[in-house]
């Protein structure tokens, strides 16, 4: 017991130290080379750099396993690969050249025919660092570039029936939604089911733009706006008919989490991370 104390002590010294390095932390990443833009969808038929970059790790990872049992006929096979591999970096991104170690690969090779597995394992290591450098500047970056779908070019039907864009119908939709638990609030029940009508249509509109991505798909749409959705949109209408206020509220709240919170947790979430990272047009 008679710890306690230093113990707290020791714990308010540690939050007040960390807190204030975390306070300073800056995280930084840098643009990378628009030659990428190339190597992936929609500019190349499939996102070329990814897969090139899952054949380096798989070849990186025979060459290791080869070289504890010094099986020097395998690991010359998957040097042979992981050469070319490495070289289409600086290939695909001239800018990235200088970011790479090709003359690490013959020497690897070398290595190898002496059964230096010392040195063979000291070079593994040095490409690695060389991997390891670059994706600590830029792989996050990329992943959220180049990897994630844009919004901007995609309509919707407004509630006019023209069509605006995909943050317009957003904005819609969270109108709606608070329109509704306002008028709940105040007593406005006309105003509420007349909110409840325009809130359904505009989902509605919004499914039409889900094929957009997700194609023959139909699971994606069932599972936030199908059945169990148009059943709660109907439960809301006789709820705020009768004017049963505490459960239409929960009724709104379920759809927040079962239709916006959802779709959200996967697509804004990562379309906010893209549209941070974009470089200014
Ligand atoms: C496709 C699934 C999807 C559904 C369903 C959805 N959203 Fe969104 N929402 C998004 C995406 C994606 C963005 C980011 C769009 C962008 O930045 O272009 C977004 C952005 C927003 C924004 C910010 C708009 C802005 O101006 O930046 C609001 C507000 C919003 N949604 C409200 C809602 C509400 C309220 C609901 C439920 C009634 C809802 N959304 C349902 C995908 C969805
Ligand atoms: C000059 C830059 C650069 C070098 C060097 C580099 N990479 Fe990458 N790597 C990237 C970028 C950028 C990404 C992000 C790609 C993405 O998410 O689409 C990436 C992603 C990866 C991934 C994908 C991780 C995942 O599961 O999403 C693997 C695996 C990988 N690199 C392996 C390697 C290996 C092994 C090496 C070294 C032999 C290497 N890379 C060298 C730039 C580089
Ligand atoms: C701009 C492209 C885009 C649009 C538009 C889009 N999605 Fe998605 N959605 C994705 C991507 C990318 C993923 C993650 C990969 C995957 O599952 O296909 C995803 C994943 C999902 C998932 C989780 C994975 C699954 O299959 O269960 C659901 C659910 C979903 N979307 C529903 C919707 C609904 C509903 C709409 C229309 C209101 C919609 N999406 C519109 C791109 C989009």
């Amino acid at each position: 017991m008679k710890f306690t104390p230093v113990l707290l002590l020791i714990h308010v010294l540690f939050s007040l130290m960390f807190s204030s390095a975390y306070a300073e932390h800056v995280i930084k990443f840098d643009t990378p080379p628009a030659a990428l833009e190339k190597w992936y969808k929609p500019g190349n038929k499939r996102q070329v750099w990814l897969h090139t970059m899952f054949r380096l790790r798989r070849e990186m990872q025979a060459i290791n396993e080869y070289a504890k049992e010094n099986n020097k006929p395998a690991m010359k096979k998957w040097i042979k690969r992981l050469d070319k591999d490495y070289n289409k970096i600086a290939d695909m991104v001239p800018e990235w050249e200088k970011d790479i170690k090709p003359r690490l690969l013959p020497e690897l090779e070398m290595f190898v025919k002496k059964g230096d597995t010392l040195r063979v394992a000291k070079t593994l290591k040095m490409i690695k660092r060389t991997c390891n450098d670059c994706h600590e500047s830029y792989q996050p970056v990329v992943t959220a570039i180049y990897r994630s779908p844009s919004y901007d070019d995609l309509k919707v039907k407004s509630l006019k029936g023209s069509p605006h864009s995909f943050k317009d119908n957003m904005n819609e939709l969270s109108q709606s939604v608070n329109q509704i638990l306002i008028a709940l609030d105040d007593g406005h029940k006309s105003t509420a089911l007349q909110a409840r009508l325009n809130l359904k249509k505009q989902l509605h509109n919004l499914g039409d733009s889900c094929s957009n991505c997700h194609k023959k798909d139909a699971y994606p749409k069932e599972r936030i706006l199908g059945k169990a959705t148009l059943k709660k949109l109907d439960s809301l209408e006789t709820s705020i008919g009768k004017w049963r206020v505490k459960e239409s509220k929960q009724l709104m709240g379920k759809l927040a989490v079962t239709v916006c919170a959802r779709c959200h947790n996967t697509h804004r979430i990562i379309s906010d991370l893209r549209n941070t990272f974009l470089p200014p047009k």
